[in-house]
């Protein structure tokens, strides 16, 4: 969360850095601002709002310098104001500080500071870096920076700049930076879409790397001094991966690029001539007795549906943990426990922490991540990209559907390798994987059957979603999905589990989403309608392509195609996530950045 850029070279950096932020809005939008070097001197506009009041501000005033950095922020301390915006100034201006994650330790710094006499401007734990660099500053601005960090405590990703010095010095730990490598020029970045018009070649700096950007070279050292050679990557996300691509939003392209993010989590990994599937993963799948599937929000839900498949296929017990309890419970874990940490942006703190807890218990480890080169890839045992490409929408849609193939994978790798799966079964579940885009595209198609329903109950003030055994994540994605992007108040329960408490919510105006599409428990979850119907609710129905009884009891039915029962979640989700975002774009909601989230939440 929160989105740096950092730009010198022979462009007009303020345009660098406009056109950067906005490529990075999507990790907090509550306030941005800019410093630009000019004259000698550092000039910075900063102003609370979205990066359009900022850009404004920059069209009245405008800024000309080959050397800036900017900012757009997601609020942890102090509330969003064009004070608490960043970059962070000195005093008298010569040095600006821009800062991503919690100095844990600012309070007594601050103290410190306040008593030589500095004064702040700000509420925010990240001006005492700037102070902190300039008490330590005597004419070498890498020197500066890398004592102030010494007495640091916390996250950061820090980017600083100062009017004597042609270079930007950066450093990170736990918070994310990667650096863009041009011809004549170099950028800083928080993450990779703000570099892809100027260059794909990357350095992901890692935990505890600092780095002096200059526009020719760029050196990384440790934060000691002591030089560390880094890898070029060459990304292979291009520009419009990265852009709308003419649709109204990134979510809704992201709904509709499901199809081709499927096939490319799939892709080369199927292998029906022998019934097995290929993960390029070391791991040994006999070296566990049981697995924990760890991560938070809507990756949390893939974990989820995770157990259910790696239950399922290879009968080894699983546990799906949200990612902020489990690092604080006293996890059960020995050397015989799997961890498979899941996130779209491998940069989540909680996640990472709880990859860290299960690791020092002896855990072997496995990541299913989106973005390359991320965090927690560097310290798992083993990596599972997904393959699903920029995710920049707020609200995770197409990365949901590929960690739920991905989790697919990785129950018919253990299941198969443990004897547990069957070669028919296995071949049955891998020519289904192999018509999953497919069927994902056919539901894409009914849009306008979901546009009908968002219609019709876009006014409601609450929803249910139930459903139930590997759908009952289905369920609760749904409901949150709705809940980000719309504000309505929507709640998920296992359709069994209704009758226990939840029933007594039922009227009228309630819509209740159920997910009661085919599968072993098809039966049990009509009843479930019959008993929301029984008390006046208001059923729409997710069902199977060919369901004529579900007519009976429901007002609307949304068909989805027939799949295998396992696999019917990544199917089943797509409406829903077409009937939240329909259901916020009547509202009138901001569907890509909704108000108090951020995108890829690197703090407690
Ligand atoms: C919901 C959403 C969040 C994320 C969660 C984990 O739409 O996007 O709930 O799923 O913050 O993020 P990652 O997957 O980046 O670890």
């Amino acid at each position: 969360m929160c989105g740096i850029v950092g730009y010198i070279g022979f462009r007009n950096a303020t345009d660098v850095l406009i056109d950067g932020l906005r490529r990075l809005e999507y990790r907090g939008y509550d306030s941005a601002g800019v410093a630009i070097k000019a004259d000698g001197r550092l000039h910075v506009t900063k102003k609370a709002g979205k990066l359009s009041v900022l850009a404004g501000a920059l069209e009245e005033t405008p800024l000309k310098g080959h050397l800036g950095v900017g900012h757009t922020r997601w609020a942890t301390h102090g509330p969003p104001t064009d004070a608490n915006a960043h970059p962070h100034p000195t005093e008298r201006g010569e040095l600006v500080v821009i800062h991503n994650g919690i100095i844990e330790n600012y309070l007594p710094l601050k103290e410190r500071l306040l008593e030589r006499g500095h004064t702040f401007a700000s509420e925010t734990d990240s001006e005492v870096l700037a102070h902190l660099i300039e008490e330590h500053y005597q004419g070498d601005l890498e020197a500066a920076v890398r004592a102030a960090l010494a007495e640091v405590q916390g996250a950061y990703a820090i980017v600083v700049a100062h009017q004597n010095h042609e270079e930007i010095v950066v450093a990170r730990t736990v918070s994310p930076l990667v650096i863009g490598l041009g011809e004549g020029e170099n950028l800083v970045a928080s993450d990779v879409p703000a570099l892809l018009p100027y260059t794909r070649r990357v350095i992901f700096l890692h935990d505890g790397d600092m780095a002096v950007i200059t526009r020719d070279a760029v050196r990384v050292t440790d934060l000691k001094g002591a030089p560390l050679e880094r890898e070029v990557v060459e990304v292979e996300w291009s520009l419009e991966d990265a852009e709308k691509g003419g649709y109204p939003h990134y979510m809704l392209k992201e709904i509709f690029e499901q199809p081709t993010a499927l096939q490319n989590t799939l892709g080369g990994r199927l292998h029906e001539e022998n019934a097995e599937v290929a993960l390029g993963i070391e791991l040994d799948p006999h070296a566990f007795d049981r697995v924990h599937v760890i991560a938070c929000g809507t990756a949390f839900y893939a974990g989820w549906v995770g157990k259910y498949l790696i239950e399922a296929l290879a009968r080894i017990p699983v546990e799906a943990e949200i990612a902020s309890e489990y690092r604080y419970r006293d996890p059960v874990v020995d050397e015989r426990t799997l961890a498979i940490v899941i996130s779209q942006s491998g940069e989540t703190v909680d996640t990472l922490e709880a990859l860290r807890e299960a690791k020092r218990r002896g855990a072997k480890s496995l990541g299913v991540i989106n973005a390359k080169g991320s965090t927690i890839t560097r310290e798992t045992d083993a990596t599972l990209y997904i393959h699903a490409g920029p995710e920049i929408g707020v609200a995770s849609t197409k990365a949901y559907t590929a960690m739920l193939a991905a989790m697919s994978l990785i129950a018919i790798w253990l299941g198969r390798a443990r004897g547990t799966l069957e070669e028919a079964a296995a071949l049955e579940l891998l020519r289904e994987l192999r018509r999953l885009p497919r069927l994902v595209e056919e539901v894409l198609e009914r849009r306008d059957v979901v546009a009908h329903v968002a219609e019709k109950y876009h006014q409601a003030t609450d929803f249910l979603f139930l459903g139930r055994h590997i759908q009952a994540p289905t369920a609760y994605e749904g409901a949150l999905k709705l809940k980000e992007i719309s504000y309505i108040h929507a709640e998920a329960y296992p359709a069994g589990e209704m009758k226990h408490g939840p029933i007594a919510l039922i009227d009228p105006h309630l819509p209740v989403v159920v997910l009661a599409t085919e599968g072993p428990l098809y039966e049990k979850t009509l009843s479930n309608v019959q008993e929301v119907r029984a008390r006046g609710g208001h059923i729409i129905a997710v069902a199977t392509d060919g369901d004529e009884e579900i007519r009976r009891f429901a007002q609307d039915v949304i068909y989805v195609p027939r799949v295998h029962p396992l696999l019917s979640p990544i199917v089943s989700v797509v409406p829903l996530q077409l009937l939240a975002y329909e259901i916020a774009v009547l509202l009138g909601r901001d569907v890509d950045q909704p108000r108090n989230l951020a995108k890829s939440v690197t703090v407690e």
